[in-house]
């Protein structure tokens, strides 16, 4: 009898549990929908301006080339070193992962300054990616071994569109 009920009470426990994680889960869910990256052709058709400049003049759009043309003398470990710069939000959720499997993030592309677009992409809300950026975010890649000086004012726009 004792153990009966003690069974029973372990059933309602976990079940307890397990509905208190459910919903927990379904909260995050819904407070945090997972943002991914989408490449630059995603935000073509609504900023046809920004694209056609990114794509004309900024080295960016073609920054695996330049990492290609040094892939000879490289290691795979040292070749990958270079994606975290030159590709598409590399080693991040829905990030780069190869050029087999994510041809649209090979290069650094609108989000690696703006952020991942998955979610602003549907909403077209401007509150769902990031309009405002600092020298910070550019530091991440352009640190101090690569830039001696930056300015941040005239340069903020250099090198996007
Ligand atoms: C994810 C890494 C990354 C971030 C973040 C980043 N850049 Fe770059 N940027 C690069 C790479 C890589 C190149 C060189 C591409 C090549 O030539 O292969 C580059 C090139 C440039 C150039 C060279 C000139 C040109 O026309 O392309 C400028 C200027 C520049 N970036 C400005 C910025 C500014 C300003 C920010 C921040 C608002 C920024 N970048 C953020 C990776 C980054
Ligand atoms: C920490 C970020 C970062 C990493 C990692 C990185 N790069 Fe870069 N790379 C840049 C930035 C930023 C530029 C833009 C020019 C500058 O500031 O020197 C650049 C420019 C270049 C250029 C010059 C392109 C041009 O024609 O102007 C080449 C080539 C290059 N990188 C190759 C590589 C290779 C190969 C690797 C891996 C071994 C690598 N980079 C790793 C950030 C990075
Ligand atoms: C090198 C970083 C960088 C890259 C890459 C970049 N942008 Fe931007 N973008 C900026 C900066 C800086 C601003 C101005 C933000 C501010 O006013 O503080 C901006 C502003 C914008 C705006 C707001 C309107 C405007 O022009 O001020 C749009 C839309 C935009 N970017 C779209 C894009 C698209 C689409 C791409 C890719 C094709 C892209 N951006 C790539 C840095 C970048
Ligand atoms: C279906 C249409 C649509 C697509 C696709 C789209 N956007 Fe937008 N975006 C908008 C609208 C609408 C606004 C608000 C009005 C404006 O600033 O032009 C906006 C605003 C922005 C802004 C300014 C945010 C601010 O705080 O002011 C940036 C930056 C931006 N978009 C970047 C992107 C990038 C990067 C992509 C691709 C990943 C993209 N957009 C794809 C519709 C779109």
């Amino acid at each position: 009898m004792f153990k009966l009920t003690r069974n029973k009470a372990t059933v309602w426990l976990l079940a307890f549990v397990a509905i208190l994680l459910w919903g927990w889960h379904g909260n995050q869910a819904r407070s945090e929908p997972a943002r991914t990256y989408v490449g630059s052709e995603a935000c073509k058709d609504c900023h046809e301006t920004e694209h056609a400049n990114f794509m004309t003049f900024a080295k960016k759009a073609h920054s695996f080339k330049s990492i290609l043309a040094m892939r000879k003398g490289l290691t795979d470990k040292e070749f990958r070193e270079c994606f975290a710069c030159h590709t598409t939000g590399y080693g991040k959720h829905g990030g780069f992962s190869s050029e087999e499997q994510t041809p649209h993030l090979k290069n650094a592309g609108c989000e690696v300054c703006h952020g991942p677009g998955s979610v602003h992409i549907e909403t077209e809300d401007p509150e769902d990616i990031k309009g405002s950026l600092t020298a910070k975010d550019c530091e991440i890649c352009h640190n101090s071994e690569r830039v001696a000086a930056f300015n941040y004012k005239p340069l903020i726009y250099g090198g996007a569109h």
